[in-house]
Parts: structure tokens; sequence; C-alpha cells
């Protein structure tokens, strides 16, 4: 059987394997391109590595909200004055007022499928401040789960690829596709660009589309 969304994630062992802040947050601090912002909110915070990094490098109070209560345990270790934490899942209303100067998000959008894609981009966008920054990172369709022939593939009537090897299901995009969904969701893009990265405990290297889009 193929899962619904919401089996559709991946487990709090391998997030928990994460070291260390990401590249898109060293660029996000080194770049310097949260200079004037100061309400950030990261969408599936995971365990706040970048979170904590960022709060600790740049004048920002951050609101990390997740949907996994043993991963946010773990983020709360982390929480401070300017770094908080809130139990949300993503394709439900956001539960608070209020508009944000950032909205970051890093591997979350492949979990879901077009519709899900564009109503938290809808969201995204009525929770940021006009000239608002959304950066985000989702893995790219050059990605070898997409590509390597030895790994089972099956499309489902939702567009998303089941991985019967791994019991889920993803939605990766290709940067025309990305470039789509944000000028649907009336964002200018501003950067956008390809990695690749070990994320967590994986052999393989992945290929993520990086972009900083405006409101
Ligand atoms: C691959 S991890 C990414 C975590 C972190 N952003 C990072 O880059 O390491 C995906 C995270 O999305 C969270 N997640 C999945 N579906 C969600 C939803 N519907 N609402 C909120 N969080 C969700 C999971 O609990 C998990 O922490």
């Amino acid at each position: 059987m193929m899962p619904n969304s919401k089996t559709n994630i991946t487990k709090p062992a391998i997030i928990k394997a994460a070291k260390g802040p990401s590249p898109l947050a060293q660029k996000v601090v080194s770049g310097k391109y949260l200079q004037g912002c100061r309400q950030m909110l990261s969408l599936a915070c995971g365990i706040a590595l970048d979170e904590a990094f960022m709060a600790d490098h740049c004048d920002i109070n951050i609101l990390g909200v997740d949907q996994d209560d043993e991963i946010l345990a773990d983020a709360k270790k982390k929480e401070t004055d300017r770094l908080t934490f809130m139990k949300h899942d993503v394709t439900q209303p956001f539960p608070l007022t209020g508009s944000f100067d950032c909205i970051y998000s890093r591997n979350l959008l492949h979990y879901f499928n077009t519709s899900q894609q564009q109503h938290i981009l809808s969201q995204v966008y009525s929770l940021l401040k006009p000239k608002g920054l959304f950066i985000f990172q989702l893995k790219a369709k050059a990605d070898y789960f997409y590509v390597d022939p030895d790994i089972k593939r099956i499309k489902q009537s939702d567009g998303m690829i089941y991985f019967p090897s791994m019991g889920y299901s993803r939605n990766h995009l290709d940067e025309g596709e990305v470039e789509e969904l944000l000028t649907a969701g009336k964002f200018v893009i501003e950067e956008l660009f390809v990695t690749t990265e070990y994320l967590y405990k994986d052999s393989h290297k992945s290929t993520l589309i990086n972009c900083f889009a405006g409101r």
C-alpha cells in the first residue's frame, strides 16, 4: 500500500544524525541575507541546527515549527530567548497572527504533491511581510533517487513518486517547476541554484535546488 502524506516523512533517527549547519545556512549568514530582518519563521526546523546557527550569528528572533514531537524535544534543547519552537503541521492553517521578515524551509517541500506545495506557498506568502524573503531548499529531479536505474519507482495518481524500497513518496522538482511554482505564488526569484551535498547519514550526495525568493 502507498502511504498518505502523514506517513510520508523522514524518520527522527535519520534527522538527528545531522551534524552542524548546512551550506545553505552558512551562505545565509556569510552573505548577510538577514540584515534588517528581525523575525524568522522556520518551517519543519528538524533539530534546528541551521536555526541555532543563524540565531547565534544574526540579530534575529527565530520561531521553528515541526510536527514531530520527538524531533521538537531535541530542538528545544537549543531554545533561547531568540530561538523558540512550536508544534505545527505545515499543511494546516498557521495558528498565530503576525508576520515575518523571512521564512526558511530546508528539505520540506519535496514531501508534498503539487497542490499541497501550492497551499504551503500561499501560506508562506500571507505570513511574509511585503518585501520579505523566502529561503528554501528541496530535492531536485536530478537527484540520484530519481535517476538511478536500480531504484524502483512508481508514479502515483497525484504525481508523486513512490519508492517501494524506502516505503515513502516524494515530489522532487526541476528548476523550471520551482520557477513555475514561485511565479504562480506571486514570488520574485532572486537566486536559484543547484548544489550537491551529503544529507544526514546518506551514502550518496543529494542534488538540491536552493532558492531565495522575494514577496
Ligand atoms: C528532512 S527533515 C528537515 C529538517 C531540517 N529542516 C533540516 O534541514 O535538517 C524534514 C522535517 O520535516 C518535518 N515535517 C514533515 N512533514 C511536516 C509537516 N506536515 N509539518 C511540519 N513539519 C513536517 C519532519 O518532522 C522533519 O523534521
